[in-house]
Parts: C-alpha cells; structure tokens; sequence
C-alpha cells in the first residue's frame, strides 16, 4: 500500500467501543451505508472524504456524526476495531495541520512500543529460522480488510516461484485474527508467511531515522499533506532491509520468477531511449543484504531531506536520488536492474494486460506480450501493476493479466472477482 501516487493510507489504532451503546449506532449506519458498501469496495468511502455523503434523506439523518465518528462506525459494522484516518484536514495551513497533528499524536499507537510491539524483533528472529530459502518483506499499514484479492494474488505468486521462501508483512492490522483468516489458504499449503506487529522505535534505533522519529512523536516536525503512512512505510521498508536484509516487495504485483540470484539491486522505472541510462528508479522492489551500506544512505536521505509535502519524495524519488549519488560507489555493488526486471509494463499501458483479446491482432498481442514476460531471456521477475491505475480493472478471461496469473499462482482463488 505504499508510494501509491494519490493513495491515501491509514495507520491502524485501536479503538475500543463500549459495544451496547453502539448497537442502534450500528442499525442507523448499517441503513445508510448498505446501499453504498453493496456497490463500491469500501476503499472509496474511507479515501474520498466527500464521499461519505450517500442520499440527501441520509445525509441529514447522520449530520450529527463528525466524519471521523463514520470512520469509526464503518470500521465497526466492518467488525473491525482498528481504523485512524491519518489524512490531514485539507486546506489548512502548516501551523494548524501540526496543531491538528499534535492532538492526534497520542493515537498513533504505530510510533509507540507497547508489549506486542516488543516482540516484534524475537518474532522476526524465530520466523526467519525456519530454514528461509529467502526473505520477503511487504509493508501494510492500511486496514486489514483492505488486504484484497489482488494483494493476495502478489503473496500466492510469490509463494509459487519461492516455495521454500518466507513471506513477513510488517502490519499491525493484519496480525490478528482477521489478518490470519486471510493468511490462512497459504498457511494451510505450509507456506511460511506471518504478519508482525512493528517496533517503529526499535527499526529505527541508532540510525539517522531515530532523530526523524523523535520529531515526529514530539509533534515538532511536520508530517506534511501526504498521509504519514505512506511515509512511514518508506520507512519500514528501508529500516527492515536494513536491520534483517532480504526483498522488500510492494503488495501490487505479480512475481513471476526466482528471485534468489538477486543481490543489492533496485529496478529502473524510466530509461533514456538512446542511451539506456536509467532516468528514474522505484522503490517497490528492493533487494539488498542486511547492513548493507547503502540503506544507512537511503536512511539519513530520509531523515535530513524528508518532506511531507511532495508525493514521492521520500519513496521512489529518494531511492532515485540516493543511487544517483553513490550508487557508483566503489565496493557497493549496487546493481540497477532494466525495467524489463520489476516495470514491464508501463503505468499509462498496464489497462491493456487486463483486456481480453477481441480480434485475431489482438489475440497475437497477448501471445506475443506473454511470451516475452514468460521468457527469461527477457528477464522479467515481476510485473508490478500500479495499482492506483489497475485496482478497479477487472482481470478479464483470456488477458494478459488473467493468463499470467494461471501460469503463476499456487492457491489460486478470486482471480475473476
Ligand atoms: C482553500 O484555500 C483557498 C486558498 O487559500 C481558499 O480560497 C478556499 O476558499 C479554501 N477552501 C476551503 C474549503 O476552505
Ligand atoms: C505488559 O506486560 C507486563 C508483563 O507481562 C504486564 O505487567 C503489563 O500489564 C502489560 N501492559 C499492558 C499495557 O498490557
Ligand atoms: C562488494 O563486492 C566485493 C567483492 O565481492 C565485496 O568484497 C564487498 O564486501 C561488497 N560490498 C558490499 C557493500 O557488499
């Protein structure tokens, strides 16, 4: 869910309702929302603040209700206790968004440690002694119910070309009982997946990021108009990589390939047409050992450049930016894979691979498309699907995405839905 342009993340909290008063609470949301929940996915309701408005008749009957309560009411008919919108108020200068955020600070039970945050690094431990043929890392900070089909096609193929590999998500949300019901096809085929309630303090102690944190948890820095999650899954990913060392993979993607003979290596997103140089790079693979040096780099660009305020800049254009400067490195051996490797298809085309091939042209394209992804000359390991562009594309029978997807999962479920 990170470094989605445009995404708005949430960070999970908490939220104990006292569940008797709530009851006709519940009767009242159910009747306004049951129109709505049946027609869209939730993310819109939660994403979109206008959005909550349904019918003028219903609008007035809850007029009552701060936005933030129908947050906190949709989670609950959702039989989830763990919501917190972290989108700033919109419109709103820096001194009242870092008043706004110093009241919600004492909220944001992800900056803390408490005693499941504790244990978070002998989890880790425990888990990757179970014989990882490789370790996988995702980063979820969105409700667990959010947790999609097509986040779980990205686990299943994973699973499928490292069966022997480790899958960690690093989420609050989906360690629980909710989190395990949607892990639990996987578990059940004995593939080692867990989901691992972070020590935000803990990742970032004794590195650049500490001081960041600090700031943050203070209320002394600004966190910007980009929801804080997406920035502290930037984070996440860089401060786990660092301290344990593996693959970092964002949760849009299909994996299509070993990606054992990977070391220290990021994918170009953009190349220059003539020279081939690569122009921009993207985060949602990351590749390296643990300490590797350069995550200390990508750590301190983070802390001493971060800004709130640009999609981006502290994710894929940091990773851009760090590499530009000492990637080169001698003794770094950082390797810039083509977009071939990660970015196949670019964000503006990736509609295509979910059409169905509707005449004898179009019918060569999928073929054609899938050999070259299919084909490791070509050296494609992954296809990340940009999902602020594909989330709402139905896979369609016969399409790229449909056929790559058969040729790539292990369980295998809800591909058409
Ligand atoms: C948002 O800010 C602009 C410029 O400061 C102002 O013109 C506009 O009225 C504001 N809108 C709202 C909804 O406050
Ligand atoms: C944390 O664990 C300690 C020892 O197990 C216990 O005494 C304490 O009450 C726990 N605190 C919370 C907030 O659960
Ligand atoms: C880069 O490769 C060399 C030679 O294999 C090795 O000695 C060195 O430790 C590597 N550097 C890093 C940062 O991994």
């Amino acid at each position: 869910m990170c470094d989605k342009l445009f995404d708005k993340g949430f960070i999970g909290r908490a939220i104990k309702f006292p569940v008797l008063s709530s009851i006709s609470l519940v009767v009242l949301i159910l009747i306004f929302y049951s129109d709505t929940i049946l027609s869209t996915p939730p993310h819109h309701h939660l994403h979109k603040r206008n959005d909550f408005m349904g019918t003028q008749k219903v609008a007035e009957r809850i007029t009552q209700f701060s936005v933030q309560e129908r947050i906190r009411e949709l989670a609950l008919l959702d039989g989830e206790y763990e919501v917190d919108p972290m989108i700033p108020p919109e419109n709103v200068t820096k001194v009242e968004r870092i008043k706004w955020f110093r009241k919600k600070l004492p909220e944001l039970e992800i900056l803390h440690s408490n005693n499941l945050t504790k244990q978070f690094h002998g989890r880790v431990l425990e888990f990757l002694n179970n014989g990882c043929s490789i370790q996988f890392y995702m980063v979820w900070l969105s409700p667990a119910r959010f947790f999609g089909n097509r986040d779980f096609l990205a686990v299943d193929t994973l699973f499928k070309s490292h069966p022997q590999g480790c899958l960690m998500i690093i989420s609050r949300t989906m360690d629980s009982r909710r989190g395990y019901r949607i892990l639990k096809p996987l578990l059940d085929h004995g593939f080692k997946v867990l989901a691992v309630t972070p020590d935000l303090p803990f990742l970032v102690k004794n590195t650049p990021a500490e001081s960041w944190l600090e700031g943050i948890k203070s209320g002394k820095r600004d966190p910007g108009y980009v929801p804080l999650s997406q920035n502290l899954c930037n984070l996440i990913r860089l401060s786990v990589l660092h301290r344990y060392g593996g693959v970092y993979l964002d949760t849009d993607m299909i994996i299509l390939r070993d990606f054992s003979e990977l070391r220290n290596s990021v994918g170009a997103q953009t190349v220059d047409p003539v020279s081939k140089k690569w122009i921009t790079l993207n985060g949602a693979v990351m590749i390296f050992d643990i300490n590797h040096p350069i995550l200390l780099d990508f750590i301190e660009e983070f802390s001493s450049t971060f800004n709130g305020n640009r999609w981006g800049f502290n994710g894929p254009f940091l990773v851009t930016r760090v590499i530009g400067r000492v990637g080169s490195t001698p003794g770094y051996n950082v390797t810039v894979m083509p977009p071939e490797a990660f970015y196949p298809v670019n964000w503006l085309k990736i509609h295509r691979l979910f059409k169905k091939p509707e005449s004898a042209a179009e019918t060569r394209m999928v073929e054609s498309t899938l050999n070259e992804l299919n084909d490791g000359e070509s050296g494609t390991f992954a296809v990340h699907l940009w999902n602020k562009r594909s989330k709402e594309l139905k896979i369609e029978e016969g399409s790229v995405m449909a056929r790559l997807i058969l040729d790539h999962c292990v369980i295998c479920q809800n591909i058409f839905t």
